[in-house]
């Protein structure tokens, strides 16, 4: 049961999965079929998210200890949530959202090891009892998506410079986040083609939600 009025999506995994190339298809397949359905991503979605967004992507990976890091991504989050998240969830608008509450345990929490624990406190403390009603988690070898991300324009950001050991610990994290939740989230494999995923990812919507 929901506990807000329209369905809260958010898509999460390693670095280069194709989150990001998923959450544009299925954003376009629900406005095709009527729904009205925002988008954003994390860190960012507000005009003060995004500022928070360059402190934390930009410059070299040691800029912040993880205990910043992880307090950064969550003013962000804050701002997101109060701003834009529930709002378009009370006026019955869907949201997705590329990367939520679960980036913060798999990146801070389990990738630069403050715990489970302690992530999970810090996520009520940020978002409160808002919780999405649904969750991808794309897997995928790490080793493979930086490769796809290093394909990419623009050069590498502040994660792409970690080391495979830290992006390793993430994806474990990712996996251990799915067994845990295994109602909220469902896993994709990665390196299925874009299509056959974006159909997938559209049917378990369907019937979720009955459109
Ligand atoms: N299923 C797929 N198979 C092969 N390549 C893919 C697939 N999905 C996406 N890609 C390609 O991989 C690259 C990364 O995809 P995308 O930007 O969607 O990943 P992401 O999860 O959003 O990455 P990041 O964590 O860096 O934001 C892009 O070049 C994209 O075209
Ligand atoms: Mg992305």
């Amino acid at each position: 049961m929901m506990s807000h009025k329209a369905p809260f999506i958010t898509f999460e995994g390693g670095e280069g999965c194709g989150k990001s190339t998923q959450i544009e298809i299925l954003f376009r397949h629900l406005l095709q079929v009527g729904i009205d359905v925002v988008s954003c991503r994390e860190p960012g979605g507000t005009k003060g998210a995004e500022e928070i967004r360059s402190l934390l992507l930009h410059g070299d990976g040691e800029r912040w200890t993880p205990t910043t890091e992880a307090l950064l991504m969550s003013a962000a989050r804050a701002d997101l949530v109060e701003k834009r998240i529930l709002p378009q969830l009370e006026q019955g608008n869907w949201v997705l959202c590329d990367r939520f509450t679960d980036s913060t345990l798999a990146y801070q929490g389990f990738g630069h090891g403050l715990g489970y624990d302690s992530i999970t406190a810090l996520n009520h403390f940020t978002v409160g009892t808002l919780k999405p009603d649904l969750t991808f988690i794309f897997q995928l070898n790490p080793e493979l998506g930086l490769a796809r991300t290093a394909l990419r324009e623009g050069g590498k950001d502040r994660y792409e410079q970690f080391d495979l050991s830290f992006h390793t610990k993430v994806e474990k994290g990712y996996e251990e986040i799915l067994k845990k939740n295994p109602e909220r989230c469902v896993g994709i494999n990665a390196l299925l083609d874009i299509e056959m995923i974006s159909q997938m990812i559209f049917e378990e919507v369907c019937q979720r939600f009955e459109i």
